[in-house]
């Protein structure tokens, strides 16, 4: 490619609503512009980005046997009222009419759609397993599109969608798509963790997402220092640590206290340290309301609670539940002599003389002791994970840090296929529900957590496997009729090679174009420049590390072409 000739409209000032450095970069290197709130278009650069991650997307969706088929982007209402989720997306799903007033929306996700295709397609055992894949453009309407293509309304996924016999089958698709990720991002270039991940009610480890390690990441992960175990901050269990104390139960008072409602002011004002308050949380859920009790220096997982109480609806309850619950304002509850179901957290066990609410306006209690003051119905594992936590798995300790989910793999169980009628014959002849799992991954967002890990002041640096180019050449002056002809020849020998190369061939100042060459990121840099030529040299400067190398001009294709296939080996693991 000349760069004369392609549209790469690079900036050289910050973006100034762009809040994080993917996002900032991308706009810098002129690979994505917006058209509106969360939807973008992607310019040359980019489009050469985004198809090499999905090219290494379908070379490993199909090596693990998935077969790729498009759906279309705008479905019928129909199917979405049959899995009942028409009613349950909410405002994420824009919704549409056709001319005919007839309801659709733009698929947001495509369990429907494959579902009723399933139910169509299959029709024995013999036809499974299958594993159908698509990388299609998704619509959702986040309320807070941000970051550019990291969260978008409008953006590229790669959904996939596995079809079993039995449990035993749905396992290994869940397994194969496992491997198949930890290749696919491997290859391009990323830094990553798999980790467990909320499952709601299915429950069991049965969905992990694949997480970039970049502060900015919208994500908490939690794992430990000493074993394997990882795990969204929404899923991550805590290893019990309720001590048994040998504090003796004291006199249970009532303390005024008021307009003292958070558990600062009220530590502040009765001068006790935050976790020997209890805050007693008034929930409601579908099979009605219930308190959660955590310790005053933690917080409640919902995630967990949700899970632990089989539920799917679980909501803070409003001022008037909580004033119906309790009798007195929200501030001011707790669990003695109060008629909800208690679930409380396992740091609760065992302690002694805390504070609570009196459920009376302006009051708390003091010396609360679980058992002779009030009963618990269960104590459960429902806060939220901090660092230094103990490990649920070994005596390590938890460490928080954070990620953007690049993949989610999710075993769904026969969640659509019992819903919509999606059934097969076994063996025996009797019908069965299809076993399903699904499989996601964000194609701009990969790109983006990719320019998130890899760059330096000055732009991008791409990793090999995804960027645009593999070697940019620079001639410094576009008048010398001797430069150009080098950097031409250059040009045409390492494309012949099977390089991707650009040529800077526009007419202007080194410094520019030096300027543009560290945005862009490419790995490879050749300068053509009038001295090091007279020595019959040219400069190979590799973005990333920085180092400059003098090559004879006549060992520059080989030389780059042997950096670029050892690169490519890195990370790319095709045997
Ligand atoms: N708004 C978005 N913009 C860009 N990519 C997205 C967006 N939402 C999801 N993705 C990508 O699609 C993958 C699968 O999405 P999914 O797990 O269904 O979404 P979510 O985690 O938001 O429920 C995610 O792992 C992510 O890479
Ligand atoms: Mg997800
Ligand atoms: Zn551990």
């Amino acid at each position: 490619m000349r760069y004369s000739q392609m549209l790469v409209p690079t900036l050289r000032e910050e973006p100034a609503d762009a809040e994080v450095i993917s996002h900032k970069l991308m706009l810098r290197a002129g690979m994505i512009r917006k058209l509106a709130a969360g939807i973008y278009t992607v310019l040359p650069l980019g489009v050469r980005v985004i198809h090499k991650v999905e090219r290494i997307i379908r070379e490993e969706m199909n090596r693990a046997g998935a077969q790729e088929v498009v759906m279309p982007c705008v479905l019928p209402a129909d199917l979405w009222k049959e899995s009942g989720r028409w009613d349950h997306y909410g405002k994420e799903l824009l919704r549409i009419k056709d001319r005919h007033d007839r309801d659709y929306c733009f698929g947001p996700t495509h369990e429907e759609v494959i579902t009723d295709l399933a139910r169509r397609e299959i029709r024995s055992y013999r036809q499974l397993p299958i594993n159908l894949y698509q990388i299609q453009t998704k619509f959702r309407d986040e309320v807070r599109p941000r970051f550019g293509v990291m969260r978008a309304r409008e953006f590229v996924m790669k959904d996939a969608y596995s079809f079993d016999a039995d449990e035993a089958g749905a396992e290994q698709s869940y397994e194969r798509m496992y491997d198949a990720y930890t290749r696919i991002f491997q290859r391009c270039g990323l830094r990553f963790r798999a980790v467990e991940a909320d499952t709601g009610l299915i429950g069991g480890r049965f969905s992990h997402e694949f997480m970039v390690l970049a502060d900015t990441g919208e994500d908490a992960i939690v794992s430990c220092g000493e074993c394997a175990y990882a795990a969204n901050i929404e899923r991550a269990e805590i290893g019990d640590i309720a001590e048994a104390t040998e504090e003796k139960p004291t006199k249970l008072e009532r303390v005024q206290t008021p307009d003292k409602k958070s558990v600062e002011e009220v530590t502040a004002f009765l001068g006790i340290p935050p976790e020997r308050l209890v805050k007693t949380i008034v929930f409601e859920t579908e099979k009605g309301a219930m308190a959660a009790l955590v310790r005053g220096d933690h917080e409640i997982n919902e995630a967990k609670l949700r899970r632990h109480l089989g539920v799917t609806q679980l909501e803070l309850a409003g001022d008037h539940v909580v004033a119906d619950c309790t009798h007195a304002p929200k501030g001011f509850a707790g669990p003695v002599g109060l008629d909800l179901r208690i679930v409380a957290d396992y740091a609760l066990q065992g302690m002694r003389n805390v504070v609570t609410g009196a459920n009376e306006p302006d009051t708390h209690l003091i010396n609360v002791n679980v058992e002779r003051d009030f009963q618990v119905d269960e104590f459960a594992d429902i806060r939220l994970a901090q660092e230094g936590d103990p490990c649920p798995r070994c005596t390590g300790q938890l460490q928080i840090s954070r990620g953007i989910e690049v993949g989610h793999i999710f075993k769904l169980g026969i969640k659509y296929s019992e819903a919509m009628g999606a059934t097969y014959l076994d063996q025996e002849g009797n019908e069965r529900s299809l076993i399903m799992g699904c499989y996601g991954i964000g194609v701009g967002r990969t790109a983006a957590a990719a320019i998130e890990q890899n760059h330096d002041e000055n732009g991008i640096i791409f990793p090999l496997a995804i960027a645009p180019f593999h070697v940019l050449i620079v001639p410094v002056n576009n008048k010398d009729a001797q430069i150009m002809e080098a950097a031409e020849d250059l040009y045409q020998s390492l494309s012949e090679k099977g390089a991707e190369v650009i040529l800077d061939d526009r007419d202007e100042r080194p410094g520019v174009k030096f300027k543009d060459a560290d945005i862009i990121g490419i790995p490879l840099r050749l300068t053509v420049g009038e001295k090091n030529l007279k020595q019959g040299k040219v400069e190979i400067k590799a973005r990333g590390s920085g180092e400059v190398t003098l090559v004879d001009l006549q060992e520059v294709p080989e030389r780059v072409m042997g950096m670029v296939s050892a690169w490519l080996k890195d990370s790319c693991f095709l045997e």
